[in-house]
């Protein structure tokens, strides 16, 4: 159904918009994305669709909505979470109560329909209990409408959370609700939502903890460059970055220190370099 051309064409737009490269063997996967829209919109031709989705923002944003792949779970990739709790955020925490700022900064790009960002608030919660009056804001961003909808709920079947969160989490942070489990409003209040799309510049600074697992892996290496210089100039000094499991900064030229504790790793931006 679509040709080679336009293959090209909406592969060359996806990639301006989003940052996310299609490779030749996702044609069939496109085809069947862009016949649902096509269907919505009443249009049989897929380069008239395409002229609509390059005039129109909206239905640029829906087409974009419906290519990404929206895979997440709590607690996703323990070690890591592991090291965030073990590590991470002991040492942001003594550091910061040292020069009496009481406040954390973290971001979850690429947050999906919210259970990593909820995960990174229900752990923070436990370990800040010492630090009574301290401000914990976790931002969570998303270039998916309809996961971000998902997430700004937090309502989420039973079973998915049974499958990965312990029982005491449940029990300290989730109420049932029809059939499915709430996140308590103690840990939605941590987060706040918000579409971006990282492409594009994300005006955070001063953040002490940065999340992006599993999202550059849809980015080539040129625009995952890009990315990582934009965390490292969102970071502050001695702050982290926490990638996927399959995704790493190995072959980039950053000022990062790579940090490894029980199969999970991140990396830290020293302290005393702002710039790459
Ligand atoms: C596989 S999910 C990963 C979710 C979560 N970080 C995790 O590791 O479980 C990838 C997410 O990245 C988002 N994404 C892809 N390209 C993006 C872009 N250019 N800007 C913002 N989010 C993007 C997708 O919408 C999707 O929700």
């Amino acid at each position: 159904m679509l040709t080679d051309e336009e293959f090209r064409l909406f592969r060359n737009l996806i990639y301006e918009e989003s940052g996310i490269f299609l490779k030749d063997t996702r044609k069939e996967f496109l085809e069947h994305r862009l016949a649902k829209r096509m269907l919505a919109n009443n249009v049989v031709s897929p380069y008239w669709y395409y002229r609509q989705v390059a005039e129109k923002k909206k239905e640029l944003l829906i087409l974009l909505d419906i290519l990404t792949v929206n895979e997440t779970s709590f607690f996703r990739n323990r070690p890591q979470i592991d090291l965030f709790r073990d590590i991470v955020l002991p040492e942001l925490f003594d550091k910061k109560r040292g020069t009496g700022q009481k406040s954390l900064r973290i971001w979850s790009a690429g947050c999906s329909t919210g259970e990593e960002p909820y995960t990174l608030a229900m752990v923070t919660h436990e370990v800040i209990n010492p630090y009574a009056g301290w401000q914990v804001r976790i931002f969570a961003s998303d270039l998916s409408l309809t996961a971000l909808d998902t997430a700004a709920k937090g309502l989420y079947d039973p079973d998915k959370v049974q499958a990965t969160v312990e029982d005491h989490y449940i029990t300290r942070y989730f109420d049932k609700s029809e059939g499915q489990l709430r996140v308590k409003d103690q840990i939605k209040k941590m987060v706040i939502f918000d579409f971006h799309n990282l492409k594009n510049d994300n005006g955070l600074a001063d953040l002490d903890v940065i999340f992006c697992r599993n999202v550059m892996i849809y980015f080539n290496l040129d625009d995952q460059k890009t990315l990582v210089e934009k965390f490292y100039r969102s970071l502050s000094p001695g702050g982290y970055l926490i990638v996927g499991h399959a995704e790493s900064l190995q072959g980039m030229d950053t000022p990062f220190q790579f940090i490894y504790n029980n199969k999970g790793t991140a990396y830290r931006k020293p302290e005393g370099r702002e710039h790459v």
